[in-house]
């Protein structure tokens, strides 16, 4: 695809400005974005799959590579489209290349390298969960590293120090489910379907969070750790055992109960690590960050502690190129350029290269 022609003229875009063509393919978004010196997002175009998806109750990895394969020229184009440049106006390629789904993962990787070789620009491989984190610059300018941050999404919980741009500590993770990952199984398990966060989010406003005292987990010795199939079992049996005895379940105080204990849990685990590292401020991270219970409950303990808490508006929240856009501006900064044998690494850590 000439993406010139299909763009006319290039843009004015001045030289001096570092512009990045983002590529997010990692799991059930085909997505890019045009971003202009790490914080101002040109363009930012998301195809969503959640429709096919749906019908199988949970992302098809090989559904899910086919439709990127499909999308992704068409998407690369609306988002030049939609920043008024062409390809001679951008500076570098970013490229999520893990962790993910690797199928998808090396569609947007192909993608991405195809048009660097061909364009002979730089090419940066991101990281997933850095571009969550930096999601948050897009819309808070004045915010600066070093913060700590709660990454919540639906394959990833980490409790995360960014030193720096790029430099990440991991505090703590999960050691079994990620928190979105909990939310959707419960939402199956109470008849919410797919995608089960938004669906527990909306329902848990009609229902009592103290209707079901559901357990909590805590992990000997590491404080900072997640553990959520402790969570999820305890629905699945309350269901359980509500259907063998013949009782009624009220769906939306099961949604809210777990709700409280998961928020619960993400917040009590946070609010640790402010104390304990007196942080000034804190981001969170990932499709969870739209969690409204999440949201309020990390300001109200966030005030108490004098921290500030960041998160995105929603559309940054949740998979998108944007962020991987700002991500790899401060790599290209840092001088961060991978080679023409850049892979999908489907389960990559943070901070790793
Ligand atoms: O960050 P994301 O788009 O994809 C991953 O990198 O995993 O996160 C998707 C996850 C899903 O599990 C979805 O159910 C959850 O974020 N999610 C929510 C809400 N919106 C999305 N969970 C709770 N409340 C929400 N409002
Ligand atoms: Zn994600």
């Amino acid at each position: 695809m000439d993406y010139e022609k299909q763009n006319g003229k290039s843009s004015e875009a001045a030289k001096e400005d570092v512009l990045i063509l983002a590529i997010e393919s990692s799991c059930d978004e085909t997505a890019a974005a045009v971003v202009r010196n790490g914080r101002e997002v040109l363009s930012n175009v998301i195809s969503s799959q959640i429709d096919l998806h749906t019908l199988y109750g949970g992302v098809v990895p090989e559904l899910a590579s086919r439709k990127h394969i499909e999308k992704i020229n068409q998407v690369i184009g609306q988002a030049l489209k939609d920043a008024s440049v062409g390809l001679s106006d951008i500076t570098a390629i970013g490229v999520t290349y893990g962790p993910g789904l690797v199928g998808a993962l090396l569609v947007g990787v192909a993608e991405a390298k195809a048009i660097a070789f061909a364009r002979g620009l730089p090419l940066i491989g991101v990281h997933h969960i850095e571009g969550h984190i930096c999601a948050n610059f897009i819309e808070h300018r004045e915010l600066e590293p070093p913060f700590l941050c709660l990454v919540v999404s639906g394959g990833h919980t980490h409790l995360v120090k960014m030193e720096d741009y790029g430099k990440f500590e991991i505090l703590g993770r999960t050691r079994d489910d990620a928190a979105g990952e909990a939310f959707d199984k419960v939402a199956r398990a109470i008849g919410l379907g797919y995608p089960g966060g938004p669906k527990i989010d909306r329902v848990s406003k009609e229902g009592n969070p103290r209707a079901i005292a559901f357990p909590q987990a805590h992990i000997d010795g590491c404080p900072y750790d997640f553990s959520f199939s402790g969570l999820k079992s305890a629905v699945l049996n309350y269901l359980n055992h509500a259907q063998m005895m013949g009782q009624e379940v009220n769906q939306a105080d099961v949604a809210a109960s777990f709700q409280s204990a998961a928020v619960e849990a993400l917040v009590s685990r946070a609010m640790l690590a402010v104390e304990e590292f007196g942080a000034k401020q804190i981001v969170l991270a990932g499709g969870v960050a739209c969690n409204l219970a999440l949201r309020r409950e990390m300001e109200e303990a966030c005030r108490a502690r004098g921290c500030r808490l960041y998160y995105p508006s929603p559309i940054f929240c949740t998979d998108n190129a944007a962020m991987i856009g700002v991500a790899a501006y401060y790599e290209y900064r840092n001088g961060v350029r991978a080679g023409w044998d850049l892979n999908a690494v489907p389960n990559l850590k943070l901070g790793e290269r």
